[in-house]
């Protein structure tokens, strides 16, 4: 995606937030009368996770910033001894881990790579990521594995050097017990890492549906740094300022505009009333900025470090 967008300044008037809060009240006014909502099965959200990733820079910088933890853990002249063992709770179908287990075997190629997630079709896809990972490599040999399982069912006969979650805390029913959890599978040094958005313009959205379908209150990073906070677990927390081009979304009848919608309220949108659908395409041009050809929405993350 254009590197321009890196640039794109936001200047929202008054005038603009009220639009959008009226916007938001519609459709909350919308919601509050409607049935169930059409979860994303397996294969459609692997299929309109991936659409949407593709069109956002934030993956990439993840993996930069991924990248700089790996340079600063293996830093000379006292690299750390023994396999290094990772766990990517939520893998999904591991577009984003095959680049950070790339980027890790420039540090070393003595390393442990588990990857944990309830989907099938998610799993499948990660093992079809790394099947040429391991074979590929000379000298020392990684070991990539993928349980199809969820994190609340995971278990593990030891600790790891690094537990990280990218944007799958949200869906884990109780978010304390995770972190407790993942703080019992953490080695002794090990690191926790959350990469958790905040409930920001297109989240504001988002959580209207999320909140509806999961029947709780959707965790976000301010609630993430709250949790943190009550626990007195100490933590960093580091903004990182992404965007997502959207000119799909002009035409919302669109394959494309339909998956990035889909993805974006988590159900299958064309199973939405008009009403809702219409209130949707028009909160998201709101938010939306034009630069040149391309339009783009602000798709921010805070990333979390934990210690023990
Ligand atoms: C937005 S995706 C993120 C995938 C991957 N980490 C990435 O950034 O590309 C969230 C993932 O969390 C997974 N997930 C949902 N509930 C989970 C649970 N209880 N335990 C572990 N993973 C879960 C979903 O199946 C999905 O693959």
């Amino acid at each position: 995606m254009a590197q321009s967008s890196k640039s794109i300044v936001v200047p929202k008037s008054q005038f603009l937030q009220e639009q959008e809060r009226e916007l938001l009240e519609r459709l909350d006014a919308e919601l509050r009368g409607s049935g169930k909502m059409l979860p994303l099965c397996d294969a459609r959200y692997l299929e309109t996770h991936e659409i949407f990733e593709g069109r956002s820079n934030q993956q990439g910088l993840i993996i930069d910033w991924f990248s700089r933890f790996f340079q600063e853990h293996f830093r000379q002249p006292e690299p750390p001894e023994g396999t290094f063992r990772v766990l990517s709770v939520g893998c999904g179908s591991g577009i984003l881990d095959l680049q950070l287990a790339t980027r890790l075997s420039d540090q070393t190629q003595d390393f442990h790579y588990v990857g944990v997630d309830p989907n099938s079709v998610e799993c499948d896809h990660f093992q079809g990521q790394f099947a040429g990972f391991a074979s590929g490599q000379l000298g020392a040999q990684p070991q990539v594995e993928v349980v199809n399982k969820s994190f609340e069912d995971f278990e593990a006969s030891c600790g790891f050097d690094l537990i990280h979650f990218v944007h799958s805390l949200y869906y884990m029913p109780d978010s304390a017990a995770a972190l407790e959890k993942a703080r019992r599978l953490l080695a002794p040094g090990g690191r926790i890492v959350f990469f958790q958005a905040p409930c920001e313009e297109m989240n504001a959205l988002t959580v209207r549906f999320w909140d509806k379908e999961y029947a709780r209150p959707t965790l976000f990073a301010e609630d993430l740094s709250d949790i943190l906070e009550v626990q007195d677990w100490k933590y960093d927390r580091e903004r990182i300022n992404a965007f997502l081009e959207v000119s799909p979304l002009a035409y919302p009848d669109s394959s494309l505009g339909i998956a990035l919608t889909d993805f974006i309220v988590q159900v299958d949108s064309l199973d939405l009333s008009e009403p809702v659908r219409n209130l949707i395409t028009g909160y998201l041009k709101l938010i939306s900025i034009r630069d040149e050809d391309e339009v783009y929405i602000s798709h921010p993350v805070d990333a979390f470090v934990m210690g023990e």
